[in-house]
């Protein structure tokens, strides 16, 4: 979708679902279940072209339309999304392998995003339409657009992160070419068409294609702002495609290695469901995933024994079998690197502490503990998103402070512990390290309202109903001694 037309494109990918390469009876029989554009840089162009065209129109179109006529374009997508929830569900749960409930989860809590965010605008907009004098000037305070923008989701949340950015760069004025996916692509076909009825010509394109599409785009040097969720390195080389990268505003939602930290006091039956659920949720494909668990050395044995019988409420399978949680992965080569980390493990001393861990086929892997793990293996540094859990044990809280301060990543941690003057004590050197501390629970985004961030290489911008329209706009001012008269 392009400049208001859906182009007849020659180039098609075949998409397969993730879950039947799997192979029910173990036999490879990948099942095409679509196909979307394969756009190169020649689309890339004109995508280009309508987005930089829908940010210089004149009067009224999109960047200079009235807030309340915005919201009512967004409102009436939102209600034409709604009416094909199904579907879109469906192609969630075939391409990215998402459980059945899950994907409906997914759904509805974007529609729930796009409705706070509406309401949060309508309270920005009245705070920031007030009138200040000072040094006897007259000011106007205006939150503005940014201008074009470039909105591109992961695979994990591959709905409702991209709209986590789309939606509020929309509301701000700024009109936007959005990117699905490498996988989780297929979902907004369906959204073409309601693209299309829904926002003037340009102020939504809609572009289906891989590197070949992207660098053209941005080496254009026509987008202001970078909206990606995704890893570290992807984002850097799409900002270092930019002619200007210090000109270009980056929103980043990237990788992250979240512990948890499982003190002396802790309620072990708690922290070991709590750290089962933010492990292995969505086979740990979560960037909020507890990536690596520090156990005090005195539970760890205890503990193991009732994480190893919490997998069992994580029953493995296909995302359309009722009550599955561990399924089938789309990326290719992820159980091959999963296989990597847990040799690498091994090799170094750690073991696989629970029944049947490890790979089943080719993209369905069985959740592995490994225990004990230390500094010297892949896994204490890789983001593995995927179902392994490394498990640390320690006797000093310098072990896991450290790993804070020395890991690459900076979104958020968990606490275990019964201690409140413990946790008090800990607060301070924890969260100047990550943006989020989670005591007696484990890490999330949500709730959507709360600011969604991290330190290091693990976000730019914040993401949060109310920050994020912040992010995707500029406060400008209109300023005047006397105010102008009607001439007569
Ligand atoms: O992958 C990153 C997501 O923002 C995580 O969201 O904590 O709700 O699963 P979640």
């Amino acid at each position: 979708l392009v400049d208001g037309r859906l182009l007849d494109w020659k180039g098609e990918m075949q998409i397969v679902d993730s879950a039947i390469e799997t192979g029910v009876d173990g036999v490879y029989a990948p099942k095409r279940i679509g196909s979307c554009p394969l756009m190169d840089g020649a689309a890339g162009a004109e995508a280009v072209a309508s987005v930089q065209k829908a940010w210089d129109h004149g009067m009224g179109v999109w960047p200079t339309m009235s807030v309340a006529d915005r919201i009512a374009h967004v409102e009436e997508f939102t209600h034409r999304m709604i009416e094909r929830r199904e579907e879109i569900v469906r192609l969630m749960l075939w391409e990215i392998g998402k459980p059945y409930k899950e994907s409906c989860v997914e759904f509805d809590r974007t529609v729930e995003y796009i409705r706070d965010t509406i309401d949060a605008l309508k309270g920005l907009d009245r705070a920031s339409s007030r009138f200040v004098i000072q040094s006897g000037i007259y000011a106007q305070i205006r939150r503005a657009p940014l201008g074009p923008t470039l909105c591109m989701g992961p695979y994990n949340y591959p709905l409702n992160e991209t709209f986590a950015t789309l939606i509020p760069a929309l509301l701000m004025g700024n009109p936007v070419i959005i990117k699905p996916p490498r996988h989780g692509k297929l979902l907004f076909v369906p959204l073409m068409e309601p693209f299309r009825d829904c926002f003037p010509e340009g102020v939504v394109n809609l572009v289906f294609g891989n590197r070949q599409l992207i660098k053209p785009i941005l080496e254009s040097g026509a987008i202001s702002v970078l909206a990606f969720i995704g890893s570290s390195e992807a984002a850097n080389a799409m900002r270092l495609s930019h002619p200007s990268p210090n000109r270009l505003r980056c929103i980043l939602g990237l990788g992250a290695k979240n512990a948890a930290v499982i003190m002396e006091s802790a309620d072990l039956d708690l922290a070991a469901s709590e750290a089962v659920s933010g492990s292995l949720s969505f086979s740990g494909q979560r960037c909020t995933a507890l990536k690596i668990l520090f156990v005090h050395e005195s539970l760890a044995e205890e503990f193991i024994r009732r994480f190893n019988e919490g997998i069992k409420s994580m029953p493995i399978g296909m995302p359309w079998d009722e009550g599955v949680r561990i399924t089938p992965m789309p990326e290719p080569g992820k159980i091959r690197y999963l296989t990597e980390l847990l040799e690498d493990a091994e090799a170094h001393g750690a073991k696989v502490v629970n029944p049947g861990g490890g790979a089943v086929d080719r993209s369905l892997f069985h959740p592995a503990v490994l225990y004990p793990v230390n500094g010297a293996m892949r896994v204490y540094h890789e983001e593995q998103f995927g179902p392994v859990v490394p498990i640390v044990p320690f006797r000093d809280i310098e072990t896991p402070i450290r790993y804070l301060i020395e890991s690459r990543y900076g979104q958020q941690m968990s606490i275990f512990s019964d201690d409140a003057g413990e946790v008090a004590s800990l607060i301070d050197p924890m969260v100047n390290q990550v943006c989020r501390v989670n005591v007696n629970c484990l890490c999330q985004r949500g709730p959507d309202s709360f600011p969604f961030t991290g330190r290091k290489d693990s976000a730019e911008g914040t993401l949060s109903v109310d920050d994020a329209l912040r992010c995707f706009s500029i406060r400008t001012l209109v300023a005047a001694k006397g105010t102008p008269r009607n001439k007569t």
